[in-house]
């Protein structure tokens, strides 16, 4: 039976209804993803949705030659699958590449529709169209800028100059008067391509003066941005699974980049416009007249082994080591030696949301082990042993009692109240903040100096071959 064979009416409300199957399963995603224990059912019921909302798309009346679809299928799934495949570590960029082909197809869409529509175009269909192009050209642009800083393929310091602000939001203001021009003179000439340019131009100044340590808030934020694009394309195209699913994803991506901010102790307009990353050499100096404690993996072997109750604080190093498979190891060890160890996530430690959990699922650390910074905090006291591991700013007790301090404010992992801590990094050196950690000079830190996987792994070899 062919499609078009189907009573229009029936096949209407057939659609409709895998359309709001299409959304439930959306609406069950986020709620899944919230929480490491369900985030894999989050990520299938998500793929299962949109599978059901692109089938569905094939039975649109309107679509009656498929060939242009079946080739922009196979193109997106050339692309697409090794994006997929990429690195862990990689997985930012990826993303926002992903963001930026989101954006441009939005962006290409509305453009199409705008020059099928003209001349009979209302002055409400415009300011939709209008609306959709300039942030869907501007997201496309910015999220390639955020995936070329991540992956180093340009500059990550922040580059700025003098009355930069002034001259972006000029430029933004000139494609919404292209746009207020458009509403009026939906032929005018060369105006449309016009705004489009600015867009895309504004989309590569927005993002440019943010260092490249802040990129993941900034993807989350063009993650908003797309999900808007998406949903206005769905007031344009009238279609109601594209407002619904634009909308969640527009609005989740706005709730994890105001998340992120709050556990960065940041907000907004600093991240956008503080040009934060500039500071990598404050307060350096002090470290050099200061004297650490130091130990070795058998000395951290004997004292992990001793203790009762072992907290381990992973960070940003533990996943440039890749140590997240070792880390398990010595879960397993001191498990087996009759040691409680728990795992104390703070919200941003790493470069994205959720990274620890990730490294620490990909290496089936159970999730009962992992407990969030409030928890870990509340436990600290009672804690023998807090343990981190590549973990520096989330740990730096200066977000607690120096007011001067970039980070003041940000709430910490509060190891400094364990009975003895123990970091394993390479050297003295700061973690993304460019500040120095009192932490390291404390009389109860003892600091592992050495690569995060290769000390974890000296430290399992050494409680494995001490016996039981
Ligand atoms: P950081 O403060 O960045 O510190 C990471 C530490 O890892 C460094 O001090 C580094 O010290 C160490 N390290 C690097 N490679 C290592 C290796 N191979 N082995 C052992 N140690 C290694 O990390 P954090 O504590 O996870 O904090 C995250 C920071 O990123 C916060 O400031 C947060 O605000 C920011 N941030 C996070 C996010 C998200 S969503 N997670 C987004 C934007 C910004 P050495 O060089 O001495 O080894």
């Amino acid at each position: 039976m062919t499609l078009g064979a189907l009573d229009p009416a029936r096949l209407q409300s057939l659609t409709d209804f895998a359309y709001i199957v299409a959304i439930a399963c959306f609406i069950l995603s986020l709620k899944w993803l919230s929480s490491p224990a369900t985030a894999r059912r989050g990520v299938l019921i998500g793929e299962i949705g949109a599978a059901v909302a692109v089938v569905t798309t094939f039975f649109n009346p309107e679509l009656v030659r498929f060939q242009w679809v079946l080739i922009a299928l196979l193109a997106g799934a050339i692309i697409g699958i090794p994006l997929g495949l990429v690195q862990m570590t990689a997985v930012p960029q990826r993303t926002a590449m992903s963001h930026a082909f989101g954006a441009l197809a939005a962006a290409v869409i509305g453009i199409a529709e705008y020059y099928m529509r003209i001349p009979r175009i209302d002055k409400f269909e415009m300011v939709e169209i209008a609306a959709e192009v300039i942030i869907g050209s501007l997201s496309f642009t910015g999220s390639l800028i955020a995936a070329g800083k991540l992956q180093e393929w340009l500059p990550q310091r922040p580059i700025v100059y003098k009355g930069q602000n002034y001259v972006s939001f000029a430029v933004l203001g000139a494609a919404v008067l292209a746009a207020l021009i458009l509403v009026f003179h939906p032929t005018a000439p060369a105006v449309f391509p016009a705004m489009v340019v600015i867009s895309l131009l504004f989309g590569v100044m927005l993002v440019t003066p943010i260092g490249g340590a802040d990129m993941p808030t900034v993807i989350a934020l063009l993650n908003s941005y797309v999900g808007l694009t998406a949903a206005l394309l769905g007031f344009v195209l009238n279609s109601k699974v594209l407002v619904v699913a634009g909308a969640l994803d527009g609005s989740s991506g706005f709730i994890l980049a105001v998340i992120m901010c709050k556990a960065m102790n940041r907000s907004f307009t600093n991240v956008l416009f503080g040009a934060f990353g500039q500071l990598q050499v404050t307060a350096r100096g002090a470290q050099e007249e200061r004297t650490v404690h130091t130990a070795t993996p058998e000395e951290a072997a004997a004292i992990l082994a001793a203790a009762n109750t072992v907290l381990v604080v992973p960070g940003y190093g533990m996943a440039v080591a890749q140590a997240q498979h070792k880390v398990r190891e010595l879960l397993d060890v001191l498990t087996r030696k009759g040691v409680d160890v728990k795992f104390g996530i703070h919200p941003v430690a790493g470069r994205m949301p959720g990274h620890m959990n990730v490294l620490l699922a990909e290496a089936d650390v159970p999730y009962d082990r992992l407990v969030e910074m409030d928890a870990a905090n509340s436990e600290m006291p009672q804690t023998d042993v807090a343990l981190v591991v590549g973990a520096n700013d989330v740990t730096n007790p200066a977000a607690k009692t120096d007011q001067g301090s970039p980070i003041y404010g940000m709430p910490i992992i509060e190891v400094d109240h364990a009975r003895t801590v123990m970091v394993i990094k390479r050297s003295l050196n700061p973690g993304f903040a460019g500040i120095d950690n009192p932490l390291y000079y404390e009389d109860k830190t003892l600091m592992l100096f050495g690569d995060a996987k290769a000390f974890v792994s000296n430290i399992v070899k050494e409680l494995s071959g001490g016996g039981e």
